[in-house]
């Protein structure tokens, strides 16, 4: 069973310049709350309660102070700097100790994803004993992800990073499910043509050893990239007319603890008066109050 993760949060940001000159990316708003806290407030709904998160020298102190020890949200959070951005599967060799020879999932600190039923859908990865499962996305832009191609079954056929002729529109997103073999795996891998190593190349070996399944996303599940100004805006727009419309919040992490029984009221509580005087503080106060929505 899965119940460590790892948040990859690094990165240069430079799409997002200027903002990202005063604000790691990881930080900005996505509508009322920073990124981050969607990927975080996802695991957590998962049931992740062990996390390591890897950031720049430059941003892992913000991060740090936004989040803490993780021990006001009931979760465990550490933390692990990447010198430089030198692909995804560095997480792998970075956080190897926190890994300690059990399975892993990685999330990447941009990606989001708005679901139904999350439990139910997840089980199958989160109980991966053996091999890897990525998990993929309808997309309209395909040739700027990896791409998986797959069978009736689910069975991935082929996956591929950012080709010119796609040969599905399922693109992986940044959601991923290992076994114990992952650090040795990642450890054998060397960079690519842009000079990283790729995920997609770690993956290469999980199918090869026929180890490899896909987890689509039905069409009640939604992915959003934030890595740009319009999917940032776009994000921030799709949560702006869900949480209005139903008067719940999405990923707010400290509503998620308290539901998941990771905290106490009288705990939650006290994360409210930290945001005193704001309307997040007054929804996390009504949460306590309001038993018939939770
Ligand atoms: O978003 C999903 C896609 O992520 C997958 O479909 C691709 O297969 C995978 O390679 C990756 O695509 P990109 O190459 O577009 O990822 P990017 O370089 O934008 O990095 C993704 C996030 O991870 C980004 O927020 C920055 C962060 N990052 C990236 C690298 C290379 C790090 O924190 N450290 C790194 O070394």
């Amino acid at each position: 069973m899965i119940n460590k993760a790892i948040i990859l949060a690094g990165g240069t940001g430079s799409r997002l310049r200027p903002l990202t000159d005063v604000v790691c990316k990881q930080l900005l708003p996505v509508y009322d709350k920073p990124m981050l806290h969607y990927p975080l407030g996802t695991l957590m709904l998962l049931g992740i309660r062990d996390i390591l998160i890897i950031s720049t020298p430059k941003d892992l102190p913000s991060i740090q102070e936004n989040l803490g020890d993780g021990s006001e949200l009931g979760v465990s959070i550490q933390y692990k700097v990447q010198d430089t951005p030198q692909g995804l599967p560095e997480a792998f060799i970075l956080g190897e100790e926190f890994i300690n020879g059990q399975p892993i999932c990685l999330i990447l600190g941009d990606n989001i994803l708005y679901w139904g039923q999350l439990n139910l859908v997840w089980n199958e990865c989160l109980s991966l004993s053996k091999g890897a499962y990525v998990v993929g996305a309808h997309t309209r832009e395909p040739e700027q992800f990896g791409v998986i191609e797959r069978d009736k079954n689910n069975n991935v056929i082929s996956i591929e990073e950012k080709p010119s002729i796609p040969k599905s529109n399922i693109a992986a997103i940044g959601l991923y499910f290992y076994d114990d073999q992952v650090v040795q795996h990642a450890k054998s891998l060397s960079p690519s043509t842009r000079g990283e190593l790729e995920i997609t190349d770690l993956n290469n070996i999980y199918l090869k050893n026929k180890e490899l399944r896909a987890k689509i996303l039905s069409r009640g599940t939604t992915w959003l990239d934030a890595g740009t100004i319009t999917s940032l805006m776009d994000a921030s727009t799709f949560f702006k007319i869900i949480e209005d419309r139903q008067g719940l919040k999405i990923c707010c992490i400290e509503e998620v603890a308290y539901n998941m029984g990771y905290i106490s009221k009288k705990q939650l509580l006290k994360l409210a008066l930290n945001f005193e005087g704001s309307s997040y503080g007054r929804y996390l106060e009504q949460r306590v109050t309001d038993t018939l929505n939770r």
